[in-house]
C-alpha cells in the first residue's frame, strides 16, 4: 500500500483538511512530528487542538491570551518541531498593519467596532486566517515542512472557499455601496435604492449580526485603500494552495456521512486546481481478527447459538459479532471510496485507538499507520 512517506518527501506544505471531528489537529500533530524526528525544520500550525494536546505542544495560554507565536518542542533527532496556534484577531491586525497605508489609517481600522466583529466571528474569517498565517509562514522561509491543521468546521470545503468569499465581500464594486452617503440613513431605504446591493446588505447582517450602519459605513471607509493589497494577497493564497509544493491530506473516518462529504471535498480541490495526495482513513474499526476479513459470520452466528448458555458468555459473543461487523462495514465503505480516487493518491489507514492522542507518544503510535518507514 502506498502511505505517506512519498508526500511527505515532495511537499513542502502539508495541509489536513476534513469534516469536524475526524482527526485533522491529531493528524496534522502526528505528521509534524514524524516530519522533524525525520531531520526537517517542522512547523504545525494548529487550530483549536484539544486541551492536552495543546499542552504537549506547549501552547499554554500566555497571560490570558491564546496564539503569541510559535513554541519549539523538544524532539530527538537533528530536525525541530514548532508549533503554532491560529490566532485568528492577531492575524486580521497584522494584516491591517501591513497593508495599511498610514498609522492613522490603521487605527481608524482597528478601533472600529464593526471590524472588531468582523474580525472575529465573519463567518469563513478563521478559514481565511489559517490560509494567510500559511502564507506567512511560507514567506518567512525558517521552515522545511510547514504543516496546516484547518478549522473545525462541520465542513471541509469551507476552509477552500473562505478566501473567495472574503474576497468577494471585500471587493471594490460591492463596496462602493458601502460608502453612499445613503447607506447610513439605514438599510431599507437602502433597499430601496438598489435591489443588488439591498440583498449584498441583507447577507451581510445574517453573516455578522451587526446592524450598526455607520460603524459598517466607517469601516469601508477607512479600508478604502487597503482592498487592492487585499485581493493581491488572496490570488498570492490561492498561489500557494495550487503550487506544486503543496500537498492536500484529506481526513476522514470510514463513516457513511463523513465519506459522503470526502468525496464531495475531492471533487472541490480537483476543481480548484489543487492536489489531494493523501486521503488518512482515521479511527477504523480493526475487528479482533484484523482488517475485518476474519471470522465469517456464520461461524460466529453458530458459536453464539452455542454459547447461550451462559449470559455472560452469550454477551461477550454478541459484542464480538458487533465489533467484527462495524470492521467489516468499515473495509467496506473504505474499499469503495478508494476506488473513486486517483491511482497517485496515497491511502492511509489509522485504527481507532483505545484511548485519545494528547501527547507525542500518542501522535507516534499513528506513525507506523501513516508511513511505511516507521511501521
Ligand atoms: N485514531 C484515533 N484513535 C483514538 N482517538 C483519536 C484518533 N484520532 C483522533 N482521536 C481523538 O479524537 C478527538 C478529535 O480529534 P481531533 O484531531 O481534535 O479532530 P478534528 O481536528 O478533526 O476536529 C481527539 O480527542 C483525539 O485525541
Ligand atoms: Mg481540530
Amino acid at each position: 500500500m502506498k502511505t505517506l512517506d512519498s508526500v511527505l518527501d515532495r511537499h513542502q506544505v502539508i495541509v489536513c483538511a476534513g469534516s469536524g471531528g475526524v482527526g485533522k489537529t491529531t493528524t496534522a500533530a502526528a505528521i509534524a512530528l514524524y516530519g522533524a524526528q525525520r531531520g526537517a525544520r517542522t512547523v504545525v500550525l494548529t487550530i483549536d487542538p484539544a486541551r492536552r494536546l495543546a499542552d504537549a505542544l506547549g501552547l499554554h495560554e500566555v497571560s490570558g491570551e491564546m496564539g503569541g507565536g510559535e513554541r519549539q518542542i523538544p524532539i530527538s533527532g537533528k530536525g525541530s518541531l514548532s508549533a503554532l496556534m491560529l490566532d485568528q484577531k492577531g492575524a486580521w491586525d497584522a494584516l491591517v498593519e501591513r497593508l495599511a497605508p498610514s498609522a492613522e489609517v490603521r487605527d481608524r481600522i482597528l478601533g472600529n467596532r464593526f471590524y472588531q466583529h468582523l474580525s472575529q466571528s465573519f463567518a469563513g474569517s478563521q478559514e481565511y486566517m489559517a490560509v494567510e498565517q500559511l502564507c506567512q509562514l511560507h514567506d518567512d522561509g525558517n521552515y522545511d515542512l510547514i504543516v496546516v491543521d484547518t478549522p473545525p468546521t462541520q465542513h471541509a470545503l469551507d476552509f477552500l472557499e473562505a478566501p473567495q468569499r472574503i474576497a468577494d465581500f471585500l471587493d471594490k464594486n460591492v463596496i462602493k455601496w458601502f460608502v453612499k452617503p445613503y447607506f447610513s440613513a439605514g438599510w431599507a431605504t437602502f433597499r430601496f435604492v438598489n435591489r443588488t446591493a439591498g440583498v449584498v446588505f441583507r447577507k451581510l447582517e445574517e453573516a455578522t449580526g451587526v446592524a450598526a450602519l455607520s460603524e459598517v459605513s466607517e469601516f469601508f471607509h477607512a479600508m478604502g485603500g487597503l482592498f487592492e493589497g487585499f485581493e493581491e494577497r488572496v490570488r498570492r493564497v490561492y498561489r500557494l494552495l495550487r503550487a506544486p509544493e503543496t500537498a492536500f491530506v484529506l481526513v476522514a473516518s470510514p463513516e457513511e456521512q463523513v465519506l459522503r462529504e470526502a468525496e464531495h471535498f475531492c471533487r472541490t480541490v480537483a476543481e480548484l486546481h489543487m492536489s489531494l495526495r493523501a486521503v488518512v482513513f482515521n479511527r477504523v474499526h480493526t475487528g479482533y481478527s484484523g482488517n475485518g476479513h476474519g471470522a465469517d459470520r456464520e461461524h460466529l452466528e453458530s458459536l453464539l447459538a452455542r454459547v447461550q448458555a451462559g449470559a455472560a458468555a452469550a454477551a461477550l459473543a454478541e459484542n464480538f459479532l458487533r465489533v467484527e461487523e462495524e470492521a467489516r462495514g468499515d473495509m467496506v465503505r473504505m474499499e469503495s471510496f478508494r476506488r473513486g480516487l486517483g491511482k497517485n493518491v496515497a491511502v492511509a489507514e489509522v485504527p481507532n485507538f483505545a484511548a485519545d492522542l494528547h501527547d507525542m507518544a500518542g501522535l507516534a503510535q499513528m506513525h507506523p499507520h501513516l508511513f511505511t518507514a516507521a511501521a
